[in-house]
């Protein structure tokens, strides 16, 4: 056992002392500021701002992204860059380099939120009741700024750049349907970037490991016997048998799980009933359940099904629960491979400067780039995108804004990560390790 742990000790620390010898900072410094002197010509920024205006105008929700893919692809276009689509219907897989390995993938989502913008700016949503409340406009921009910044050095590049925009990340699992498709087979790596207002422009965060939770919906439609108000004993009350279902899934947390162990259960929504006087045929509850272990996630999922039929049959209810298996949900715990995440750290830490790089805390959000860190050696970082000019607001709120200077540091960081990564590893050390 001692033996097995101080071999691991000792692989971790080849590894990553492979990595930090294979990463030249006098290579990776230069290329940064080439990059940032790119993406900070008028040009080229007004060019990202654009982009990123146009689909915050016309936000569209998962796999409904058709105005945002065709956008896409007419820049990938006018780039001279190739592509295939549709995969998974809206999502567009652009190719730059070589074609040969290693291949590297960088990812951007591309739906809104049904939400309705209260932001009062010059290019708030103008489909009512739709939003890009999580910044999905802005990764779509950096990453077609990345196409730009690659394609000016595609015959450099010791390999190939997938970068791959994706529908229905806001619950629909589009990665998942992306990744069945063969223009994702073979890839090596990935990387992906997601804004936050937590932090300002210029910073970034990750962290090794489990990095967001893994989650999953549900929804529970509690039938009963509608009656008239004033006598309940003719009927069979929904709403009664519902409360104390919601009240008694409360305790999964608090009673049945390790008190050092993260997981969440909230019930989102409840509807039932149209008259005060008046007990309703059935309520239906939605939720959500998440965990940072997907055992955790399983065993949350077996509970709620029996809390919540228990606890109808107590009050002579049936229930019926849906976990929208077929979506695919839940999303696994994103988890960051510690290769991936030290090369993306060490990338960040030279173009912008150590003091700018933070270790992010575990979130328990969600994010299906989890299906991807499945597959291959993947991370996700965020980068920082308050807007001095407002209160920081987070992400999914109909007041979310970003700084649009982040578009700058996005494009680059994508670039700069993907071009290390085929310098560091076309000789094949990635697949040595
Ligand atoms: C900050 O947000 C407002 C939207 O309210 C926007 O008009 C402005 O351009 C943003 N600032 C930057 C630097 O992007």
């Amino acid at each position: 056992m001692r033996l097995l742990v101080s071999i691991t000790v000792m692989l971790f620390f080849m590894f990553t002392f492979s990595l930090s010898t294979h990463l030249k900072p006098e290579v990776v410094g230069p290329l940064g500021d080439q990059l940032f002197e790119a993406a900070k010509s008028p040009e080229f920024f007004h060019w990202m701002v654009n982009i990123r205006r146009k689909i915050h105008e016309y936000p569209e929700l998962g796999f409904e992204e058709i105005k945002t893919s065709e956008l896409i692809r007419a820049e990938l276009e006018k780039l001279g860059v190739e592509y295939t689509w549709p995969v998974a219907k809206t999502g567009v897989v652009a190719t730059i380099g070589s074609g040969q390995q290693p291949l590297f993938a960088l990812r951007a989502d591309m739906d809104a939120l049904p939400i309705q913008e209260l932001v009062d700016w010059d290019h708030r949503s103008k489909i009512d009741g739709k939003m890009h409340a999580c910044g999905h406009d802005s990764h779509v921009a950096m990453l077609l700024g990345a196409a730009k910044l690659l394609q000016s050095k595609r015959h450099e590049l010791k390999g190939t750049v997938k970068l791959i925009f994706q529908p229905g990340e806001e619950g629909m699992a589009g990665a998942y349907h992306m990744l069945k498709h063969s223009a994702l087979d073979d890839i090596k790596a990935a990387f992906a970037i997601h804004v936050l207002p937590f932090y300002p422009v210029g910073f970034v965060a990750s962290r090794p490991g489990p990095v967001l939770a893994g989650s999953g919906r549900f929804t529970a439609t509690i039938r009963g016997t509608g009656g008239h108000a004033a006598t309940p004993h003719y009927s069979k009350d929904p709403i009664v048998a519902a409360s104390m279902a919601v009240v008694a899934l409360q305790q999964i947390v608090s009673r049945e799980t390790d008190p050092l162990e993260s997981r969440v259960v909230t019930i989102g929504q409840i509807n039932g009933g149209q008259a005060d006087n008046v007990i309703p045929e059935s309520v239906r509850i939605g939720g959500t359940y998440r965990s940072l272990s997907n055992q955790g996630l399983i065993d949350t999922k077996t509970r709620i099904k029996e809390v919540i039929e228990a606890q109808a049959a107590v009050h002579q209810c049936q229930a019926e629960i849906d976990f929208k298996e077929e979506t695919p949900l839940p999303y696994p715990v994103t988890v960051n491979d510690e290769g991936m995440y030290e090369h993306a750290k060490t990338v960040a830490e030279i173009i912008l400067g150590k003091p700018k790089v933070h270790l992010l805390p575990v979130t328990m959000g969600g994010e299906d780039f989890s299906f991807f860190t499945q597959k291959m050696p993947s991370a996700v970082f965020v980068i920082g995108s308050r807007n001095q000019s407002h209160v920081p607001e987070h992400l999914h709120s109909p007041h979310f804004v970003i700084d649009e200077e982040a578009l700058k540091v996005g494009a680059v960081f994508h670039a700069a990560v993907a071009i290390s990564y085929l310098d560091t590893y076309h000789h094949g050390v990635h697949d040595e390790l």
